[in-house]
C-alpha cells in the first residue's frame, strides 16, 4: 500500500521565539514539496505562536498527559495543546520514559487521550544498546509495540517512530540491515495487531541521528515511510536536504 512519507521535527527542549524564522523557512520548504508530509514537534510553548508560521508544515507537541483535567502539576493535555495550535504530538519518546519513567501502558493512554481530541499520533519503540548488543533487538522493540499500542489503532490517526536509544543524539546509526530488519519485523508484528489493511497502511519512521548525508539511504528502505529528526531538524539548513530526500 502507498504511504505517504512522513518527516517531523523534534525540537526537544530547544528553542525560542528567536527561532520562529526557522519554522517559517521549513514550513516554506514543506509547501515547495507536496508529497511528503512535514512537521515540526516544538516546545509548548512555542506552539502557538509556531503554528501560525509552519506554512506546509504541521506543528506537534512532545507530549500529552493521559487525563483530561486534573490536579497534574506542570502537564498539559491533549484538549491544551490542540487549542494552542498543535495537531500532532508525540507519545513514548525514550527520553520521556527514561527521564519520567513512563510505561508502555501510559504511553497507549496518553495515544488515547491525544486521540480523543483529535490529535494525530507518533509513537516512539526503542532499544538500548544493552538490548541490542545482547541479540533481542528485535523481540525487544515487538514486545514494546505490542504494550504500547492503543486500543483502535489506526493508520490513519497513528504513526510508529523506531529510534534506537543508542542512536540518538549520537551520530551513530543501525546499518541498513539492522534497519530493514527491524522495520520489516514491526511491519509484520503490526499485521498480526492489527491486521493487514491498517498495518500496511501505517507510517513506521526511523529516528536516531538521522542527517542529510545519511536520510536517502534510510528512506530508500522499503518498511521505512520517513524520520523522526532532532538535531538535524533545528534548522532549515539542515531539515530542508531531509525533507528533499524524503520527497525521493
Ligand atoms: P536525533 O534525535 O535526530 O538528534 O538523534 C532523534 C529523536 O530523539 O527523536
Amino acid at each position: 500500500m502507498a504511504r505517504t512519507m512522513l518527516v517531523v521535527g523534534n525540537w526537544k527542549m530547544n528553542g525560542l521565539k528567536a527561532q520562529l524564522g526557522e519554522v517559517e523557512a521549513i514550513g516554506a520548504i514543506a509547501s515547495s514539496h507536496a508529497g511528503v508530509e512535514v512537521g515540526l514537534c516544538v516546545p509548548a510553548t512555542l506552539i502557538a505562536s509556531a503554528s501560525g508560521k509552519a506554512g506546509g508544515a504541521f506543528i506537534g507537541a512532545q507530549d500529552c498527559h493521559q487525563k483530561e483535567s486534573g490536579a497534574h502539576t506542570g502537564c498539559l493535555s491533549a484538549a491544551m495543546l490542540k487549542e494552542a495550535g498543535a495537531t500532532s504530538v508525540i507519545v513514548g519518546h525514550s527520553e520521556r520514559r527514561t527521564d519520567q519513567h513512563e510505561t508502555s501502558a501510559d504511553v497507549a493512554a496518553k495515544a488515547l487521550a491525544a486521540k480523543a481530541e483529535g490529535l494525530k499520533v507518533i509513537l516512539c519503540l526503542g532499544e538500548s544498546l544493552e538490548t541490542r548488543d545482547s541479540g533481542k533487538a528485535i523481540d525487544f522493540v515487538l514486545d514494546q509495540l505490542a504494550a504500547s499500542l492503543p486500543e483502535g489503532a489506526g493508520a490513519d490517526w497513528l504513526s510508529i517512530a523506531y529510534e534506537p536509544i543508542w542512536a540518538i543524539g549520537t551520530g551513530r546509526i543501525p546499518t541498513m540491515e539492522q534497519i530493514d530488519e527491524m522495520h520489516s519485523a514491526i511491519r509484520g508484528k503490526l499485521r498480526d495487531l492489527i491486521g493487514a489493511g491498517e498495518a500496511d497502511g501505517m507510517r513506521v519512521l526511523y529516528g536516531g541521528s538521522v542527517n542529510a548525508d545519511n536520510a536517502k539511504d534510510i528512506f530508500a528502505i522499503a518498511d521505512v515511510d520517513g524520520g523522526l529528526v532532532g538535531g538535524a531538524s533545528l534548522t532549515a539548513a539542515k531539515f530542508g536536504p531531509i525533507i528533499e530526500a524524503a520527497a525521493g
